[in-house]
């Protein structure tokens, strides 16, 4: 009797992303919070999918329906009208702006298009494409999406065909995976903080925090792929300390390493330093990470709350105090510790960074010249890691 050969299961990949199901949305910040910062667990059976501790999850979202139908009417379209999609191949224009574009932050070919268009009527708009002005192009566009200019710009028109030919293509962001694949073979977790905003009037949403929180419901899949970070791995010897700086979000990818090192039972020391607003709302996984300290999972535990109190204190703070410091020099430079930060690049990594090299020049003794040396060998050797966005 002859059977077919069974059916190659798909690979799955960026180019080809996984479907994966929600399982779990999980508000992590409590009432009292400004914050609105969540937990999201993904169902990955059948993806073939094998993630490591420090690799990133890819999320390719979809936009929200009330902006798609609002940009729609802003068109003076109906929706139903044949629009190239981002791989070229017609389809309706409803289904375009839904999940092919980026339909908040314009363009600079929308900028120049309506400029043309508006001829006298947009003399700003023209002043400011000159390439001298791009500075202030963008100061002029901060906050500013497609929406406020169709309407600020009543007496253009653009043909739907040409509307969409001017966006940019809607891109899959990036979340540090929050889960050891060893304790959840078949989930990956995520610590979002959705982008939530108002300018000009209008309230924003950031396309894919929004999405998974707000936009993901029963059976729909959220299309995910493994972004692999092979720079921001823990240390491959078990027994190598780790110090862990993580504020806000930035705690996600040391939640994993943290399950990781417990599921193969390493014996290295771990010190993770976290920080949040407040303790009684914004405490991520506060429970998790004090059970951990309670047996001494946690070798350390330090939390800077920095609303508190009158006076900020940030991760940084708890750094520099001299016990602290005093440790972190002996972790790193007598015991051969890895040290890693996570979360905001613009000025926690650096303010940490500056922590850092005031640490090793105080407890170290080291000049100016010595401290950039020590730290560049530090990196080379792969033991000063950072995962910033
Ligand atoms: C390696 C890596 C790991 C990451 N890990 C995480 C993670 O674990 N958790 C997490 O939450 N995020 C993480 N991020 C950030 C994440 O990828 C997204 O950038 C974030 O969720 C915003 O995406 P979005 O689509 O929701 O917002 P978008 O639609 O991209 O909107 C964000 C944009 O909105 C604009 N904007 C934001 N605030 C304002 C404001 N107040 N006024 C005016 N304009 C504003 C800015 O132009 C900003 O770039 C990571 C990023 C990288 C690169
Ligand atoms: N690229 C993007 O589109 C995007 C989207 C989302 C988030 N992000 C980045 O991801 C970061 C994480 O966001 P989050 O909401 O989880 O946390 P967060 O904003 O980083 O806040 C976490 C803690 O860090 C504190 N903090 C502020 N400035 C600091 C500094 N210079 N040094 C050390 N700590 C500092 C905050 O204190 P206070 O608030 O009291 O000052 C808070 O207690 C954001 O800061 C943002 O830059 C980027």
């Amino acid at each position: 009797m002859h059977t077919d050969p069974p059916l190659p299961s798909p690979v799955y990949s960026r180019k080809n992303p996984f479907p994966a199901r929600l399982l779990t949305n999980r508000k992590l910040t409590l009432d009292g919070s400004e914050k609105d910062t969540r937990h999201f667990e993904l169902l990955l059976a059948d993806s073939g999918y094998v993630y490591e501790c420090g690799d990133s999850l890819g999320v390719f979202p979809t936009n929200c329906p009330e902006l798609v139908e609002e940009l729609i009417r802003a068109l003076h379209a109906s929706g139903d009208e044949f629009v190239p999609g981002n791989d070229g191949v017609p389809k309706l224009l409803r289904a375009a702006l839904f999940s092919d574009y980026l339909i908040t932050q314009p363009s600079k070919q929308f900028i120049a298009a309506l400029a043309e268009k508006a001829g006298g009527g947009a003399p700003l708009l023209r002043e400011l494409l000159d390439p001298l002005r791009t500075g202030d192009l963008e100061k002029f566009l901060w906050g500013m999406e497609y929406i406020d200019l169709l309407h600020d710009h009543p007496s253009v028109r653009f043909a739907p065909e040409d509307f969409a030919k001017l966006l940019r293509k809607l891109q899959p962001r990036l979340y540090s995976i929050a889960s050891s694949q060893k304790a959840h073979p078949q989930e990956v977790h995520l610590t979002v903080a959705p982008v939530r905003y108002e300018t000009h009037g209008r309230r924003r949403k950031g396309v894919a925090s929004t999405f998974l929180a707000e936009r993901v419901h029963d059976d729909a899949r959220v299309p995910v792929f493994i972004h692999s970070a092979k720079g921001f791995r823990p240390p491959e010897d078990p027994n190598t300390p780790m110090i862990m700086v993580g504020p806000g979000t930035g705690v996600a990818p040391f939640r994993a390493y943290l399950q990781e090192r417990r599921v193969t039972g390493a014996l290295g020391k771990n010190w993770l330093l976290f920080g949040e607003q407040r303790r009684a709302s914004d405490y991520l996984y506060g429970e998790e990470f004090e059970a951990m300290r309670a047996d001494g999972f946690l070798t350390r535990l330090d939390t800077a709350f920095s609303r508190d109190q009158e006076k900020k204190i940030y991760v940084q703070h708890r750094m520099l105090e001299p016990e602290n410091a005093r440790e972190i020099w002996k972790w790193i430079d007598a015991e051969g510790a890895h040290f890693f930060v996570c979360g905001d690049a613009e000025r926690m990594a650096k303010d940490v960074d500056a922590a850092l090299q005031k640490i090793v020049a105080e407890q170290g003794g080291k000049t100016p010249e010595q401290i950039a040396e020590y730290l560049e060998a530090m990196k080379k050797a792969k033991r000063y890691k950072r995962d910033v966005y």
